[in-house]
């Protein structure tokens, strides 16, 4: 942190749907101007507020405060250790989806919080035996199981270890969810989860086995899915396949919802209107009712978008403006690698200037250098003019942004800086080239 990313914070003040916002012409991240951070550490650069994520996880501890629920963040949304550590610190519960991801909560979460891993739900459609010894040594509160012959591996490796093993089959409910195809997962065509209808056999034929503990039932139909009546939809389901669990002498403690609660990606950049408070209560009172025949079972969630997308930017600096034919072309040194949800989702941000606009708007594509069309982070979007060198921040980029960033065109990964309050601390320096080449054997 340097005196130059200090600024005072207007305290008190509520919080709104992002952090970023115009003081006076210069755009900051909550206290800090982002030219300065900009300056100091160079672009591409994520920059995420500390305060809007503790109180997005904030909004739903607090909406699951009145019930026995665990909120368990989901890793791969944002997996940056200073991220997990925050979060940690408030007590959250993670939902990881690999061996590398608890390590990162293991890492995060340090020697005086070791409890963080009791409350790691450990997803995902195919586990290795590495990843499953891990889990099982780090005592995790359970396992979601996607198939039955996952489940005998699991019995296996529980039988090896001389631990008993805690899971949920994840079950498929067959419930549309309006959200891209890509990330639509409840349906009973796609590769998530067991049929309902078999559930109960793969619990009974569990029951024979010593090492197994069948602690829960698990479900997510999801990501970026705006509505919620889809999510009571299959916990209603849930709900009444835990009841015949229950009959069959199963006892059943958790039930895990899922994540998947979507954010407003066209919200105004300026004006945000989007309330995240009310859609997170409007949440978990539609699971509250979903669910209300359980009786005595812990409720998890896992959200990860939600936490985390507002909270962040990708700041980049414009390279070249120029025209091909009718077009407009702003190409900046952020690129697909660096935030690849336009490419593969044909996904909405919003994009602001970081010196405010006095010019007039104009149509632009503003794209990355990389060596294909794909490479995009806005299509004819109209925008104040920007010129080679200034600065652009690209909205929403906090979820999905940096944890599927890639190495594509031997390019250096971005570097990470949170803000708190007036603060500012460099969470990821960029990768060297010396770095991005080191597992490499010549
Ligand atoms: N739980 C499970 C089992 C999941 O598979 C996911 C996300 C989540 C929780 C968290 O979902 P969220 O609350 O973040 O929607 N890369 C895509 C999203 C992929 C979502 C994968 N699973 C994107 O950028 O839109």
């Amino acid at each position: 942190m340097s005196a130059l990313t200090r600024r005072a914070t207007g305290k008190g003040a509520a919080v709104a749907a992002r952090p970023f916002h115009y003081r006076g012409r210069a755009l900051c991240c909550d206290g800090v101007s982002l030219e300065e951070l900009a300056e100091e550490h160079g672009t591409p650069l994520y920059v995420y507020s500390a305060q809007q994520i503790r109180y997005r996880f904030g909004l739903f501890q607090e909406a699951f405060a009145g019930r026995e629920a665990t909120v368990c963040y989901a890793v791969k949304a944002n997996s940056s250790l200073a991220i997990l550590r925050l979060l940690a610190e408030m007590g959250a519960g993670f939902d990881i989806v690999s061996g590398g991801e608890l390590e990162r909560v293991r890492r995060a979460s340090g020697q005086e919080n070791k409890a963080a891993l009791g409350r790691v739900v450990f997803s995902g459609a195919g586990k290795q035996v590495w990843e499953i010894d891990a889990a099982l040594k780090a005592g995790i509160l359970l396992f979601n199981v996607e198939s039955e012959a996952e489940l005998g591996l699991l019995a296996e490796r529980a039988e090896a270890l001389g631990v008993r093993a805690r899971f949920a089959l994840r079950v498929n409910p067959d419930v549309f969810a309006e959200t891209h195809p890509y990330i639509s997962t409840g349906l009973g065509s796609h590769k998530f989860g067991v049929e309902v209808g078999l559930a109960r056999a793969i619990y009974r034929r569990a029951a024979r086995s010593q090492w197994l503990d069948a602690a829960g039932v698990s479900v997510h139909i999801g990501s970026q899915i705006r509505a919620v009546a889809p999510f009571a939809a299959a916990l209603a389901r849930v709900a009444s396949l835990v009841g015949e669990l229950r009959s069959d002498g199963h006892e059943i403690r958790t039930v895990d919802a899922g994540g998947g609660l979507g954010i407003d990606y066209n919200d105004s950049p300026t004006e945000p209107k989007f309330d995240a408070a009310r859609k997170v209560r409007e949440y978990a009172a539609a699971l509250g009712k979903a669910s209300a025949g359980l009786g005595a079972a812990r409720l998890l969630v896992e959200p990860g978008r939600f936490v985390v997308a507002q909270a962040g930017g990708l700041l980049t600096r414009v390279l070249v403006v120029k025209k091909n034919g009718a077009k407009t072309f702003v190409i900046v040194d952020a690129a697909m690698n660096d935030l690849i949800r336009p490419a593969l989702y044909q996904a909405h941000h919003e994009i602001l200037p970081v010196a405010k606009g006095r010019g007039a708007s104009a149509k632009v594509d503003v794209v990355g250098p990389i060596c294909e069309s794909g490479d995009f982070f806005a299509h004819d979007r109209a925008m104040a003019k920007v010129k080679a060198g200034e600065l652009v921040l690209v909205l929403d980029a906090g979820a999905y942004g940096m944890s599927e960033s890639s190495n594509y065109n031997t390019r250096a990964r971005a570097a990470e800086v949170l803000v708190d309050g007036d603060e500012a601390s460099l969470i990821r320096r960029r990768e060297t080239l010396k770095e991005l080449m080191a597992a490499e054997i010549l």
